[in-house]
């Protein structure tokens, strides 16, 4: 937090409002403060050069950090994706009427986003189908895991055409950056508890967030493509309660312990949505099915408080701590 020059000492953490920090991208949030403050001559700010101020650093709760719609293929918890290239095999044509070249500009960008983590959850669902196999899951959960991998494909075809529309020229993904080694997952419990943060938190609310957007949407043939996104991603979700019920059942306590400590973190730290771009018009990011950053936050925190909650506490019954953790939530 910048303080004036003048000022000696921080100001008590009760009496900060976390909304007054300074926080990363990514849609990363201060929930709480959680500490006293320290005054530093310069306070650094996500690798950028600090500017010549004063100010008090404290310890916090932050939201976590989600950069990307959907489900990333994660290799050493870094989210993978392609770099974008022209490209004309990705886009279908689809006509959008008229933008200022701005607006045109930002909404590019964050389609362009949108389209390239689509793509990225490509190779995460190809990735779960070859965990569940290795794990001898159920012919149905291996199933319905390469079934969202092709869903995934038509939502990157979607998304590209939408950024190719308002680039103004075709654009699709680069090669996906991957060696010749895929790390699986290290066994059952982490196959559950991604399977809980990318499907059960992650796709629920990338559902919800594609229907709040269909629902602002005035072109006709956006609006439909995010009805199918919303569709699909539901589904997905429900893939990953079913995989997640399945690991619970056939898995020990340490399955049980993993899929407890991702609810119980959501239910503490919430859940951040993508924050990208630079257009903050309403009315543009409505014509082509984008949410500004409020509302993807509400929607977040309802997806989370209504749905994906209540859920988890259906799933794992009433013993233990978790629903403690989760019954104030
Ligand atoms: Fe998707
Ligand atoms: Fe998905």
């Amino acid at each position: 937090m910048e303080i004036a020059p003048s000022q000696r000492t921080c100001p008590a953490a009760a009496d900060v409002d976390p909304d007054d920090l300074t926080v990363k991208d990514c849609g990363v949030e201060v929930t709480e403060v959680i500490g006293q403050g320290t005054r530093v001559d310069q306070v650094p700010f996500n690798g950028v050069p600090p500017e010549p101020m004063p100010g008090c650093c404290y310890p916090v709760l932050e939201t976590e950090p989600s950069c990307v719609y959907g489900r990333p293929l994660k290799i050493e918890a870094q989210a993978l994706r392609s770099s974008l290239v022209k490209d004309p095999t990705w886009a279908a044509s689809i006509l959008l009427r008229p933008l200022s070249t701005e607006a045109r500009h930002a909404l590019a960008e964050r389609w362009c986003r949108a389209a390239l983590d689509e793509h990225a959850s490509i190779a995460a669902f190809s990735r779960v189908a070859l965990d569940l196999l290795r794990l001898g899951a159920p012919p149905e959960l291996i199933e319905q895991a390469h079934v969202a991998a092709l869903d995934e494909v038509r939502h990157a075809r979607q998304g590209f055409a939408i950024a190719s529309a308002l680039m103004g020229s075709p654009v699709g993904p680069g090669a996906f950056p991957l060696g010749m080694e895929v790390p699986l997952s290290a066994g059952l419990a982490e196959v559950a508890a991604e399977a809980a943060e990318d499907g059960c938190i992650g796709e629920a609310v990338a559902s919800l967030l594609a229907r709040e957007a269909a629902a602002i949407c005035e072109e006709p043939e956006i609006r439909a493509v995010l009805l199918g996104i919303a569709e699909d991603e539901e589904r997905h979700s429900l893939l990953g309660w079913r995989t997640v019920a399945w690991a619970l059942r056939v898995g020990g306590p340490d399955v049980r312990a993993a899929v407890e400590n991702v609810f119980a973190r959501a239910a503490r730290m919430g859940v951040a949505v993508p924050l990208m771009g630079d257009c903050d018009d309403p009315a543009a990011l409505a014509q082509v099915g984008l949410l500004d950053h409020e509302a993807s936050r509400r929607t977040a925190r309802r997806a989370l408080a209504e749905v994906i909650l209540p859920a988890a506490r259906a799933l794992l019954g009433s013993a233990g701590d978790m629903q403690n953790q989760l019954a104030g939530a």
